[in-house]
Parts: structure tokens; C-alpha cells; sequence
């Protein structure tokens, strides 16, 4: 569900045009609905309603500090994976005691940061880390909550490109490693075990697997407290599909919540969660302008102003997102073939292959749909071109929460070698 639908012939973020928008700020430009985050943060609370849960939104996916600052006033706390999310999630006002930091490769420096704000978890994923954040720990007078991020072995789907989960993906302590890993804890100072983790990837669009592999860690956790650990909290990662076409069936937030009840039932266990597209992929919309039709031998190429600079996930995992002129056509118009391509040098730098769209003119908008998550955060400057800007709605007012750089600002961080000057 989402709030991105036509009203008066033009598609509109809640109340707000998108026109007016890319009036205002230029295209291209991304847009978020406030109450599209609202609403999928409180789906989501409402399914583990009366279990203990710590829905700690993952902040990779979309770590703008108005996307962030409207999921803290929801109660989310925040999955981070850097010291610079760490940061952000501060910023947005999200409490040190809701954040869980996951990332197999954390600096020495992002430890200790990590520690001085006393957040409530580190997920660590091998036992050199474990040494290196014990060392960190013992320096600055702190113990760290550990959980083990652990791997259960099992395929998630999806694209394998975003599969974490399987033995030989570099995520995770090996499966038949974990109590070992645990026991070191035990003998290890500055470090203390509270729990275990697990992530098996992302767009699964299967309860099956999550099932397996919660269910796997259930009995490792009746096996570290035999083993006499107190294991007290699980972390089961994100990885929650949402639906790019209205094909797509993933599961609901309530059949994912009703499995983890049942597999989670009886093990007086707090839960903590890690839900990024779930919450903030269908939450947003890039909008671009077509800038003209290119005939070609079999094709008719759109070029449109954003690029895979601005969104990549078609170039890097092939993904379908929806393209929906901002200006309705009727159901009946005919269909034109195109395929949808960016000014980027790279062929790679395409948004649709042979899609069939109502008749596109250079100067008419589209809107490219669930672009909420996993869009502006791993935008660039490829191209020279400056980061795309990010606009935020909520009801009928928007402001911009991120603006686009002008050329100086752009080149602002660079300097010349004096022997240039
Ligand atoms: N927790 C951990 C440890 C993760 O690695 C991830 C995502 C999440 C939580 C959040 O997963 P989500 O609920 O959003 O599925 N760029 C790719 C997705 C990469 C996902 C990386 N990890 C894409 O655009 O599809």
C-alpha cells in the first residue's frame, strides 16, 4: 500500500502533485509520502503487537535524516552498518538504546563510536572481530552486547546478488563455528553474549525459508544456554519482499510476524528486527523527465534525465520497478514500445527494456515507482552529475530534505597539488 495515485489526471505523493514538485526542484528528484513510511512502520508494529520487539529500521535503505526522523516518531530504533548511519540515526533523534550495529567489516574507529553512544547491540561476524572490538571495548572502560551473526546455511532467493544466508556467502560465522564462537565470548573480556543474529538476504519473497533458517537458530539457542550462555535476544535481520509489479504476491507483514510468533513461542526471547524495504521501497518514487524518443533498428529509445547515477538497482541486479506517467493516460491510449535509458556512457544505463507505455514526448514526466528504498542511498556523481535531491511529503505540504548541489559544491572537496596551481 501506498499513497502515490492520480487525482485530477496527475499523479500525486498524498495531496501534493508531483508536477508542482519538479516545478520547483527540477527533476530528477525523489519523493517520499510520510504517511506511506507511517503507515508501513505501524503495519508492521501492529503485527508483533504484545511480543518483545525492537523494530530497528534498517537504516542502508534509506538513511535521509527526514526519512529517519518520521520512523523515530513511530518508535523505530535503527539497524546501522557504519559509523556515518550510526550518526545519522543519532541525529534523527533515535535513541542509542534501539540501535543494533550489523556490518561485517566495522573500523576500530567505528567501534568505539559505537560504544561511547551505548548502543544496544553489536552483531559481529567472526572471531578476529570479536578480538578487535573486545580490545576496543577493554580501552574505553565499556562492555559491548554481542550477538553472533551466524550462518544458517540456507538459500533466501531472490537474486543471488542480495543472498546472505548460504554457506560461501562472506556473511555470518560458519554454522558448525557458532558455539565455539560463543564460548570465546565467555573467555573473552570487554565483550558480553546476548544473543544471536541472522540475516538470509533481501526481496524474499518466501516465508519458507525464513522459517528454516529462524528455526535453525531456535535450537542453537537452546544449545548456548545448555552450553550456559544467556542468550536473551534474537535478531532476525530484514529481507522482507515487497511487490515492484502489481503481480508480485510477496508475504504480509502479518503472515511473517504470525511465523516468527510460532517459531519464536515459549523461548523468552526479545526480537529484534531489521526491516529496510519493507518499510520505504514502495514509500518513494523517483520522477524524471523524458528528454526525447530515439528511433533505432527494432527499438524506440526514451531518453529520460535520470540516470543509473540516481538508480541503480536495474542496472545492478536487473530489477523491474514500474514507470507510471505523471500525466493519466486512459486505459485505452495506445501502447508504444520503448526502452528507457538514462544519458549515463553505459549501456548498463537502462531503466526498462521493451516496455510498453502509453505514447512518451520529450518534456513529459514519469514517475519510476518503489524507488523508496535502496534508490537515493546508492546514488553517485558518475558523470559529473549532482546528487539527485530528495523531497519529503507529508498530506498536502513538502519540503526538500536533501537539495541538489550546485556544479561548485559538487567539485567543492576536491583541491589542486600546489604543482598545478
Ligand atoms: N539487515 C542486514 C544485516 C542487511 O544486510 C540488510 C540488507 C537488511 C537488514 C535490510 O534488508 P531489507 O529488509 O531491506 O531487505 N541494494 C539491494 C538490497 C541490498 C540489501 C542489503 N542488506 C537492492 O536494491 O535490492
Amino acid at each position: 500500500m501506498h499513497h502515490f495515485n492520480y487525482k485530477n489526471g496527475r499523479l500525486h505523493c498524498e495531496d501534493v502533485a508531483l508536477d508542482t514538485i519538479a516545478d520547483d526542484v527540477g527533476t530528477p528528484v525523489y519523493v517520499y509520502s510520510a504517511a506511506t513510511l507511517r503507515r508501513h512502520a505501524r503495519v508492521i508494529a501492529d503485527a508483533f503487537d504484545g511480543m518483545s520487539c525492537l523494530i530497528a529500521y534498517s537504516v542502508k535503505a534509506n538513511g535521509n535524516l527526514g526519512v529517519l526522523k518520521t520512523l523515530a516518531a513511530e518508535g523505530c530504533g535503527a539497524d546501522v552498518v557504519s559509523g556515518g548511519e550510526l550518526m545519522r540515526a543519532r541525529k534523527a533523534g533515535i535513541p542509542a538504546s534501539k540501535i543494533v550495529f550489523s556490518g561485517v567489516g566495522k573500523t576500530r574507529a567505528e567501534m568505539r563510536l559505537a560504544l561511547e553512544e551505548g548502543i544496544h547491540q553489536f552483531n559481529i561476524e567472526s572471531s578476529a572481530e570479536l578480538g578487535v572490538l573486545s580490545e576496543v571495548a577493554k580501552s574505553v572502560g565499556k562492555t559491548a552486547r554481542v550477538a553472533v551473526r551466524v550462518n544458517p546455511d540456507v538459500a533466501a532467493g531472490g537474486h543471488p546478488n542480495i543472498s546472505t544466508g548460504k554457506s560461501g556467502d562472506k556473511f555470518g560465522v560458519p554454522w558448525n563455528d557458532a558455539r565455539t564462537t560463543y564460548a570465546q565470548i565467555a573467555e573473552t573480556d570487554g565483550v558480553e553474549a546476548v544473543g544471536v543474529d541472522v540475516h538470509i538476504g533481501s526481496q524474499i519473497d518466501d516465508i519458507a525459508p525464513m522459517r528454516a533458517a529462524f528455526e535453525k537458530v531456535m535450537t542453537l539457542v537452546k544449545d548456548l544456554r545448555n552450553d550456559g550462555h544467556d542468550i536473551r535476544r534474537v535478531d532476525l535481520g530484514g529481507g522482507l519482499g515487497i511487490p515492484y509489479r502489481s503481480t508480485d504476491n510477496p508475504p504480509p507483514p502479518s503472515a511473517y510476524a504470525q511465523m516468527i510468533r510460532e517459531v519464536t513461542e515459549g523461548m523468552g526471547l526479545e526480537v529484534i528486527l531489521e526491516p529496510g524495504r519493507v518499510i520505504a521501497g514502495n514509500a518513494g518514487v523517483l520522477v524524471t523527465e523524458a528528454l526525447f524518443v530515439k528511433p533505432a533498428p527494432q527499438r524506440n529509445f526514451l531518453m529520460v534525465d535520470a540516470g543509473m547515477n540516481d538508480l541503480m538497482r536495474p542496472a545492478l541486479y536487473q530489477a523491474h520497478h514500474d514507470i507510471l506517467p505523471v500525466r493519466e493516460r486512459g486505459a485505452d491510449d495506445e501502447k508504444v514500445r520503448y526502452d528507457i535509458v538514462g544519458p549515463i556512457c553505459e549501456s548498463t544505463d537502462k531503466f526498462a527494456a521493451e516496455r510498453d507505455m502509453p505514447c512518451i514526448e520529450g518534456g513529459d514526466r514519469l514517475a519510476v515507482m518503489s524507488a523508496g528504498a535502496y534508490g537515493a542511498v546508492l546514488s553517485s556523481q558518475y558523470n559529473a552529475r549532482p546528487l539527485v535531491p530528495e523531497v519529503l511529503v507529508d498530506g498536502d505540504r513538502y519540503a526538500v530534505i536533501r537539495r541538489r548541489p550546485d556544479f561548485d559544491e559538487m567539485i567543492a572537496l576536491e583541491s589542486m597539488p600546489d604543482w598545478l596551481s
